[in-house]
């Protein structure tokens, strides 16, 4: 029998837990080893959504292009720099480039000259001299284009496999999607020498237990640095609308595997980095700090500007639309402490596992 065909039985247990006693077991193994291989840090990555225009057509997003109920925008080169500044000037160590998904040149060179001016501006001003870490989430690209974005100095990428089973998969994308495409983009992002992290939806319309347990060994088996997991939440303007109303487990039941998600996920992974994800807060106006007391270890404060965040809606309920990038620092402040945790204001916070996969 292989490692995993043992582990997997054990992984479906874990994500199973329900009762008072299963929960507070997971909690207290997945917290000793997050104390113990990452520590009591929370790292922020200030989250820049700077376009909401999207080649693609994923069945559960809100920005799919076939929504034609969203106002499509792309904040200029200036309005993301403004905001990549206020994040190094608070603390941020970090920030994400997040936007649907486009793959002409226009937006690559966009995007090639902004992470350089990014880097640039912040590297003057930084005694170390590594400036503002930089992960970007902008989707499949070529090879070539995420070796341009890496010499341009974005250091880590974000692409979730949002499901590992492939049948799931094609049944969630468009034909055009290929689940091939996607892995190969992780392994490609790997061999350019990003920091790389992924993740999936839990809960998706016709996820199993064994899914999900599936999908973190092959967390595993990819090898990646860091996780963004949340729960899949309903958009009224997608055609995976009618299924998810049909499977909804409920508020409860769907936080509840989420939370089990990331614990699970912390005890096989050990000493990667787990984000606590925006769609947590969806769920509960705590989903985020209960995901931190369940093994994650980062948290991405959104610095949108105020006028673009009701435009940029993958699900609904997306919680702080109508706050500021100030606003949610000292959210993120007092949700930190009221936990005994402590934010690890102007570090990287690179992923561990990272070091260790390149023998640094
Ligand atoms: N619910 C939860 N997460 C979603 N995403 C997209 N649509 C939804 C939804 N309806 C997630 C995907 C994507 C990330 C940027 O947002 O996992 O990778």
């Amino acid at each position: 029998m292989s490692q995993s065909e043992n582990i997997r039985p054990e992984l479906v247990q874990k994500l199973k837990s329900q009762s008072n006693k299963e929960v507070a077991k997971l909690c207290s193994e997945a917290e000793n080893i997050r104390k113990k291989f990452v520590g009591d840090k929370v790292y922020l990555r200030g989250i820049i959504e700077f376009s909401n225009l999207c080649e693609k057509d994923c069945f559960y997003c809100g920005i799919r292009r076939s929504n034609r109920n969203v106002e499509r925008f792309r904040m200029s080169e200036k309005e993301i720099l403004d905001c990549a500044k206020w994040a190094f000037k608070n603390g941020y160590g970090s920030v994400v480039l997040q936007s649907g998904e486009i793959a002409n040149k226009e937006f690559v060179d966009f995007l090639v000259k902004l992470v350089e001016q990014i880097k640039k501006e912040t590297k003057t001003a930084d005694a170390k001299k590594k400036g503002l870490g930089i992960t970007l989430c902008v989707g499949e690209q070529k090879k070539n284009v995420y070796q341009e974005l890496f010499d341009a100095g974005a250091h880590r990428y974000l692409l979730r496999i949002e499901t590992s089973n492939p049948k799931l998969y094609e049944k969630i994308h468009p034909k055009e999607c290929s689940f091939e495409n996607r892995v190969k983009c992780l392994e490609n992002l790997k061999e350019i020498g990003y920091q790389v992290g992924t993740g999936v939806m839990i809960g998706i319309p016709g996820q199993s237990v064994e899914d999900l347990a599936d999908d973190i060994l092959f967390f595993k088996k990819i090898d990646a640095d860091m996780f963004g997991m949340g729960p899949y939440i309903i958009h009224e303007n997608t055609p995976m609308r009618k299924y998810a109303k049909k499977w909804n487990a409920g508020k409860n039941g769907q936080l509840r595997l989420a939370l089990n998600m990331v614990a699970a996920t912390r005890i096989f992974l050990k000493d990667v980095n787990i984000a606590a994800t925006t769609a947590f807060d969806a769920l509960s106006p705590l989903g985020r700090d209960l995901a931190l007391k369940h093994g994650a270890n980062i948290m991405m404060p959104v610095i949108t500007p105020k006028k673009y965040r009701g435009k940029y809606l993958l699900y609904e309920g997306k919680p702080c639309i109508d706050e500021d990038a100030i606003k949610c620092k000292d959210c993120h402040i007092r949700r930190v402490k009221r936990i005994g945790r402590e934010i690890g204001f102007g570090k990287w916070g690179d992923s561990l596992h990272y070091f260790k996969r390149v023998g640094i």
